[in-house]
């Protein structure tokens, strides 16, 4: 079924890093204001609230917030839902603020992320980052993230020759884009030097192929195409939405190369908005460990299996190459607040495809498209954007 009325009408962040002194719910409401009153959308105009958090039972000991969230974001007495799926729970919440729009029960509804992760340790967040795989058979045996991803990087490497140099180049890339963008956690351009040489944390991984712990909101405002244009000029039409699961554990999985998660949630999306990624000007892809944009890239059919990194290298997914991929820096430079990053990534299509990208704008930009994954990929969405005048 093609999707037919959901348009993103306006789209905002906070600064994304280790953000002293300001709460979880200050840093919702801060991305609330900005993409409702401050962008000229009433408050009293929303109907509902879908709000993506991951784990702040574990991080700041708070449970049930979405009503917690919305009352402080000034929307008190709406509907609220939490929705979770690790990391993917922005990009959850934006499918089933999405499903209300399209099956016609609200016209504007608000789909807003957020976590706050500095308020523990490195090590208290690992543990708690952790829950998002699966506890019986891994974690508590010892796996944590940087060891799933280092196991895909070693199989990706026996499998197609890809080099931890080819893994420090994402690293750099990301630093470059995030550089000219205020928002990032980290914005300083590193050379490929400084990226090869940290410390492992998990071998082949380096500190550089690592996102960092970081506190963040965003959030977008979706609306019915027949209210679009009261609230902006130029709207972002959800043209297709995929969502898929795969297997908790490794152990489960035929291939570490892909993850099938992926390659089901983007087939799903391209078939639904009838485009094939050949048709898509630019990707936002969920590279938590620099090896996991490598795989995205090949996973949402950019590249061929094994061919993601040479891509890499030519330039073809920089800024201005011909498939830009993270314009913005990614997970790995901006941060990834794990319940903001789907609704981040969302709120990324959203300007570059209305042109209020500035330095970080592509140079092509009709259609996009979103990738977000949760844990070890068990859960993954991707969907389609296209501008709406376009
Ligand atoms: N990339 C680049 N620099 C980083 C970084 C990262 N990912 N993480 C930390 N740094 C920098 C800090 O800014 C700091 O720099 P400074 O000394 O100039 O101030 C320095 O490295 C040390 O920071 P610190 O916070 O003490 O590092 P840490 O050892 O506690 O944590 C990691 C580093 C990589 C272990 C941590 O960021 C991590 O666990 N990342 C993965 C998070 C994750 O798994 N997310 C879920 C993915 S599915």
């Amino acid at each position: 079924m093609p999707l037919k009325r959901t348009h993103i009408v306006s789209a905002a962040q906070t600064k994304f890093g280790a953000l002293e002194g300001v709460t979880l719910r200050e840093m919702f409401a801060e991305a609330v204001d900005k993409a409702t009153t401050d962008a000229g959308i009433p408050k009293k105009d929303i109907q509902a609230v879908f709000a993506g958090c991951f784990i702040p039972e574990m991080l700041v000991h708070q449970g049930h917030t979405a009503p917690l969230l919305a009352d402080f974001a000034g929307l008190r007495g709406l509907p609220a839902t939490r929705h979770e799926a690790a990391c993917a729970s922005g990009a959850v919440a934006l499918r089933a603020g999405i499903m209300a729009i399209e099956s016609g029960l609200y016209d504007t509804v608000l789909v807003a992320g957020a976590e706050k992760m500095t308020s523990v340790s490195t090590a208290k967040a690992t543990e708690a980052l952790a829950a998002a795989a699966d506890d019986e058979f891994e974690s508590s045996m010892g796996l944590t993230f940087p060891g799933v991803f280092a196991m895909a990087a070693v199989a990706h490497m026996q499998k197609y020759g890809t080099t931890e140099e080819d893994m420090a180049l994402v690293a750099v890339k990301a630093h470059k884009n995030a550089s000219t963008n205020p928002y990032a956690q980290f914005q300083k351009e590193i050379t490929l030097e400084k990226a090869m040489n940290p410390r492992y944390v998990a071998w082949p991984l380096k500190l550089f192929d690592c996102s960092p712990i970081s506190d963040g909101a965003a959030a977008v405002v979706l609306s019915s195409q027949e209210r679009a244009k009261k609230y902006a000029d130029v709207s972002v039409k959800i043209v297709g939405t995929g969502q898929a699961s795969a297997s908790m554990d490794l152990c489960g999985r035929t291939d570490l190369t892909s993850f099938e998660a992926s390659v089901r949630a983007s087939k799903e999306a391209y078939k639904m908005a009838k485009l094939e990624p050949r048709n898509i000007d630019f990707a936002v892809v969920h590279d938590c460990f620099t090896i996991a944009e490598i795989i995205a890239t090949e996973d949402i059919g950019f590249f061929k299996p094994g061919e993601g990194a040479k891509a890499l290298r030519e330039g073809v997914t920089a800024r201005d190459g011909s498939k830009p991929v993270n314009p913005d820096g990614g997970l790995k430079a901006v941060g990834h607040p794990v319940g903001a990053t789907g609704v981040k990534q969302a709120v990324v299509c959203f300007k570059q495809l209305t042109g209020q990208a500035g330095p970080n704008q592509v140079p092509k930009y009709n259609s996009a498209i979103m990738h977000n994954f949760g844990g070890t990929g068990a859960t993954c969405v991707c969907n389609i954007f296209r501008r709406a005048d376009a």
